[in-house]
């Protein structure tokens, strides 16, 4: 089928690669002409493993190219993407402004029956207000599907051949059936509902991880306090087939350009309902508390925090991604240079970017051993398979005082003890916990 995307981001990219990559003849457009040469020369802006690759065979078979060009993108194709950004207003509610401009741009452009596909994560309502939109521009006949996505960041490309679903919201059954057609090749079971149902499914899913996640980490602060391990806690509710075993991971809390805003975005839209979604609310304010408490752990270790070298092990808000969104590092680091410590950061993807006013103001080390050399203490914010597999028996050697919080529970408590570091995780005991008298007789 000859498809189009709008929009070359995370979402827009990964879906014009792969329907490429499974036979359909794609053009994605973008406003930003740096961001389209960029990719015509099979450059990807971000890093995702594996995107890069099916790039490059895609353009090099010529099923995919890319363009700025309305005219060349909208005219005469089966189906249209719409996946462009929808960014959170201050109040939570959602900027649909990029996605209703895309669509209004389709709309005077096509000039045959077309189906529009809506990817970008919208409010309820939206498919049937956006409708009515390209009513107004086009005299064509068209349908208006949504279609939203499921994918996650560092493991897209995987995802996207191992689905657990393909949601597809249409008021007609010939529309619903295009869509269905173009997933056919990906194998993944498909879910047809009303456009609404479909938009809240989007919010609804994550909404629920995003509570997951707030459970297990409430969960952990109480084990701290009861002398329980939430590792084991999790596993054991976890082979509770009701409860399942995903999600579970007790850390610092959910970041990236998802949870965080959709949540919001639900409250939002709940709110203006005038219907209380208590438990979600909960969720997030557990979830804006969560990175705090690597303070309260070093706050409760250290007399002062001014002054003491610390290493900040990762960045991005999740392993094998460069997204900062929401990134949990942003917020310890921004606390810790109030408090008035020394910085050195390392993540094996993120490396100087430019304009986070944050990350201007901290050392940047090329390596894990370069940022541990004489720090003081040392946090891991960020799970890269390179940092949990860097043998805790090296912290011992190349810090000053082998102090480690470890925000995402990395390494088992044996090998703290064996290691001889002082650990602190989440959720666990601690490890060669240097209490307080003996840290003021030193
Ligand atoms: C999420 C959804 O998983 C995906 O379906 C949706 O399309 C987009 O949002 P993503 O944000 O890429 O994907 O990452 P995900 O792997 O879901 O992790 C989100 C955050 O939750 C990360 O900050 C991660 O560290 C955190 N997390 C995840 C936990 O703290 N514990 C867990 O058990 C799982």
């Amino acid at each position: 089928m000859q498809i189009t995307v709008v929009g070359t981001g995370y979402v827009g990219l990964v879906t014009g690669v792969t329907f490429a990559e499974v036979g359909h003849e794609v053009i994605c457009i973008d406003v930003d002409s740096t961001k389209i040469k960029m990719l015509k020369r099979g450059e990807v802006p971000f890093y995702e493993p594996g995107l890069q690759q099916l790039l490059v065979h895609n353009l090099a078979n010529g099923r995919l190219t890319f363009t700025t060009d309305g005219d060349e993108a909208y005219r005469l194709r089966d189906v249209i993407y719409v996946a462009v950004g929808t960014p959170s207003k201050a109040d939570g509610a959602v900027d649909v402004s990029y996605m209703e401009q895309a669509v209004v741009d389709v709309a005077k452009a096509i000039e045959e029956y077309t189906v529009i596909v809506i990817k970008s994560t919208v409010p309820v309502g939206t498919n049937e207000r956006v409708r009515a939109m390209v009513a107004q521009h086009t005299s064509c006949p068209f349908d208006l599907v949504s279609n939203p996505e499921f994918l996650r960041e560092g493991s897209a490309i995987y995802d996207i051949y191992h689905g657990d679903r393909i949601v597809i919201g249409a008021e007609h059954e010939r529309a619903a059936e295009t869509v269905a057609m173009l997933h056919k090749p990906f194998g993944t079971p498909i879910f047809h509902t009303d456009p609404r149902s479909a938009e809240l499914i989007k919010y609804a899913a994550n909404a629920f991880l995003a509570t997951k996640i707030s459970y297990i980490n409430e969960i952990a602060n109480l084990c701290e306090r009861l002398g329980a391990n939430v590792d084991a806690v999790a596993h054991g509710i976890g082979l509770d087939r009701r409860i399942g075993a995903q999600f579970l991971q007790a850390g610092l809390g959910y970041g990236g350009s998802c949870f965080p805003k959709d949540t919001r975005a639900l409250l939002h839209m709940a709110e203006t309902a005038q219907s209380d979604l208590r438990v979600l609310a909960a969720a997030s304010t557990v979830n804006e508390r969560q990175p705090y408490v690597v303070i309260e752990k070093l706050k409760k270790r250290f007399s002062s925090l001014r002054g003491l070298r610390i290493a900040l092990l990762g960045l991005s808000f999740k392993p094998n991604t460069d997204d900062l969104r929401e990134a949990v590092s942003l917020v310890i680091l921004q606390e810790l240079q109030a408090a008035g410590a020394s910085l050195i950061v390392y993540d094996p993807v993120v490396d100087h970017p430019k304009g986070n006013r944050v990350l201007e103001q901290v050392m940047f080390a090329g390596s894990i051993d370069e940022a541990l050399s004489g720090a003081e203490a040392s946090i891991i914010v960020t799970e890269w398979e390179e940092i949990k597999a860097f043998p805790l028996a090296r912290y011992k050697v190349l810090m000053k005082e082998a102090v480690v919080i470890d925000g995402r529970n990395c390494y088992p408590l044996a090998k703290a003890e064996k290691a001889g570091v002082e650990y602190y995780s989440i959720g666990r005991p601690a490890v060669n916990e240097q209490q307080p008298s003996q840290l003021l007789k030193q």
